[in-house]
C-alpha cells in the first residue's frame, strides 16, 4: 500500500547547549550561524525539501530568537525595500514558505530528548513524523530526511539515520546492532544509548535524524530516566522495537557535529569554502594563512 507523505517535522531545541557557553547563555545554540544561515534554518530547509510543511519546535528557556527568526518581519522588509535592497528583502521574506506552519511547544524543563519528542505529541497526532536535531548538520545532494522518507515508503516502519563513528566515541551516541549487515537499509536488532566502547554492540551511531511512527509516543510515556539521568529517545525506540521493526539507514552525505566546537568550526570552514560568493576569496585567505604558518615553523 502506498505510504502517505510525511507532513510533520519535529525540531527539539530545548537543550541548554552547555558545550557552547557562554555563547548559549541567552541565545539558542540552534541560532549559531554557519556562514550566513543559522543551524535551525538549515534544519527547516532540509525538512521542507523532504515535503514536511508542519514544523513543530519543542522549545525551552532562552529560545525566543527561533520564533522571531521564522516570523515575518514587515518592518525589516520595508526598510530593505526603501533602501533598494530588493535581494535582501527577498531573502528575509523567503526564510519560510507561505504554505508552511510553525508550531511552538514548550518543554517545561530539559528532561531529555525522549521527553522533548513526547511534548510534541499533541501537534503531531497519529501520523509518522520526522525528528531533526539541528546541531547535526548534514551536507547532502538529496536532503537526508528526503532520503529517509523514500526508505519509509518502501519499508513502512521507523527509520533512523546512522553512520559509523570512531569506536572510542560510542559513548556520545545511541548505538545500533544490525546483525553485522553492511546494507544501506537494515533492520535494527538492538539499540543502546551512549555505551562505553567496551560494551558497545557496534560503532554504528544514530545521528540526529529520525523518521518515527506515532506508536513511539505510547512507549515514551513509560520511559524512565536513562543515560545521563535523562528520558532518552533511544530507550523509547528500544521499546518500540518489541512491537514493530525499526530500520537503520546509512545516509548519503557528510555530517558535521555542530553541537561540538570542533565540528562547528569544520562546518564553518567547509561551508565557507563551498559558498558561491565567498568560496574563492576564503580559499585564498586560508592558503596564505597556511603558507605563513609553515614559514614560521
Ligand atoms: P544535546 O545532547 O546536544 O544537548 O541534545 P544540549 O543541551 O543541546 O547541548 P549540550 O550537550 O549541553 O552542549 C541533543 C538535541 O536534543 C535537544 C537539544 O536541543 C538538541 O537539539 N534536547 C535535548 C531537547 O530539546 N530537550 C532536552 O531535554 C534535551
Amino acid at each position: 500500500m502506498a505510504k502517505a507523505a510525511i507532513r510533520t517535522a519535529v525540531f527539539p531545541v530545548a537543550g541548554r547547549g552547555t558545550r557552547f557557553l557562554p555563547a548559549t547563555k541567552a541565545s539558542p545554540k540552534e541560532m549559531l550561524p554557519v556562514v550566513d544561515k543559522p543551524l535551525i534554518q538549515y534544519a527547516v530547509e532540509e525538512a521542507l525539501e523532504a515535503g514536511a510543511r508542519r514544523l513543530v519546535f519543542v522549545t525551552g528557556a532562552s529560545k525566543r530568537a527561533i520564533e522571531d527568526h521564522f516570523d515575518s518581519d514587515l518592518e525589516l522588509e520595508e526598510l530593505l525595500e526603501s533602501q533598494g535592497k530588493k535581494e535582501l528583502a527577498e531573502l528575509v521574506r523567503g526564510v519560510l514558505p507561505k504554505d508552511a506552519t510553525c508550531i511552538y511547544i514548550r518543554q517545561p524543563a530539559p528532561l531529555g530528548l525522549g521527553h522533548a519528542v513526547l511534548c510534541a505529541q499533541p501537534a503531531v497526532g497519529d501520523e509518522p513524523f520526522f525528528v531533526h536535531l539541528a546541531d547535526d548538520l548534514i551536507d547532502a545532494r538529496t536532503s537526508c530526511l528526503k532520503q529517509m522518507a523514500s526508505v519509509y515508503r518502501k519499508q513502512g516502519n521507523s527509520v533512523l539515520g546512522v553512520e559509523e563513528v570512531a569506536p572510542e566515541e560510542t559513548d556520545k551516541y545511541g548505538i545500533v546492532d544490525v546483525k553485522g549487515s553492511k546494507d544501506k537499509v537494515a533492520p535494527i536488532r538492538s539499540i543502546v544509548e551512549k555505551p562505553r566502547p567496551a560494551r558497545a554492540p557496534s560503532n554504528l551511531a544514530v545521528v540526529g535524524r529520525y523518521l518515527l511512527t506515532p506508536r513511539i509516543f505510547a512507549q515514551l510515556v513509560n520511559v524512565q530516566k536513562g543515560a545521563g539521568g535523562e528520558i532518552q529517545l533511544t530507550d523509547g525506540i528500544a521499546q518500540l522495537m518489541k512491537r514493530e521493526k525499526v530500520y537503520a539507514y546509512r545516509f548519503e552525505g557528510k555530517r558535521y557535529d555542530c553541537g561540538s566546537k570542533l565540528g562547528y568550526l569544520q562546518a564553518t570552514v567547509e561551508y565557507g569554502l563551498n559558498h558561491p560568493k565567498l568560496g574563492a576569496s576564503f580559499r585564498d585567505y586560508l592558503q596564505d594563512l597556511m603558507t605563513s604558518a609553515d614559514r614560521r615553523r
